[in-house]
């Protein structure tokens, strides 16, 4: 089975109106590199503007696990399907930290993306300390167990691996931790789903920029890359999206023989 990549971009709070032309570069890379799945998550502020600049595909950061109600500050997956988003983050480890996000809440937010009929990017990942104690991938499986929707079924989720101690600090995990942390994941997926839980992408991310990608998108089961601070300026994010569609084309040419 052929996964099509997919790379999406984290803008976190950064950009601005300014930004938007960024989205456009992106979109016009994303429709030469075909075998691959592009997409952008700006702050909510941006997200009708960004929609409005192309056709990429864009997603949110965060929901709410509710549709509407008395949530000061808090931003619907309803609402965030009529301001044209796609899909969204739930469940980054920034939101953990900040917002004391439990499991449980992660959990209601991408069933709540999947009631709105969008997408979610569910988030997972270790800290240094948990790496360190040498059981990273009990507690990361733990995490994701924990954290699944009850229907992951379908093509509208993803589950992205980001150890803590690689985002944003241009630490980046080895292949040697990153394809075992796959496979454990995979594993949770298709005891909870079945045979679908084969096809539902696990994407790395913490500092992958173009000159560490085509080896992490070559790791076996890593299904994308979710982009940080390499994702804010169309000039470095694209070659992302370049070392995707060269290792699309390796991977399938791969299965074809
Ligand atoms: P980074 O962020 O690429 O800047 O490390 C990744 C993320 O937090 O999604």
């Amino acid at each position: 089975m052929t996964i099509r990549p997919y790379i999406v971009g984290n803008w976190k709070m950064h950009g601005g109106r300014a930004s938007l032309p960024e989205i456009a570069a992106v979109a016009n890379a994303a429709a030469e590199n075909g075998g691959v799945d592009v997409a952008i998550c700006p702050p909510f502020t941006l997200i009708d503007a960004a929609v409005a600049q192309s056709d990429l595909s864009i997603g949110a950061q965060d929901c709410h696990s509710a549709i509407s109600g008395a949530h000061t500050g808090c931003v619907s997956a309803v609402m965030l399907r009529e301001a044209g988003a796609g899909f969204a983050i739930v469940g980054h480890s920034e939101r953990r930290a900040d917002q004391g996000e439990t499991n449980a809440d992660v959990r209601g937010k991408a069933s709540a993306l999947r009631g709105a009929g969008l997408g979610a990017i569910l988030c997972v990942g270790e800290t240094l300390e948990q790496r360190e104690s040498g059981d990273a991938e009990e507690v990361v499986a733990a995490q994701l167990e924990a954290s699944l929707p009850a229907d992951g079924r379908g093509d509208w989720l993803s589950i992205a691996y980001e150890p803590v101690w690689a985002i944003g600090t241009g630490k980046v995990a080895s292949p040697a931790e990153i394809a075992p942390m796959h496979a454990r994941l995979r594993q949770v997926l298709v005891l909870r789903y079945g045979d679908e839980g084969r096809s539902i992408r696990i994407l790395y991310g913490g500092s992958v920029k173009a000159a560490n990608a085509l080896e992490i998108l070559a790791i076996p089961d890593v299904g994308g890359a979710l982009v940080g601070g390499a994702s804010l300026v169309a000039a470095d994010f694209i070659p992302i999206i370049e070392a995707a569609a060269a290792i699309a084309a390796q991977k399938g040419a791969g299965q074809a023989a």
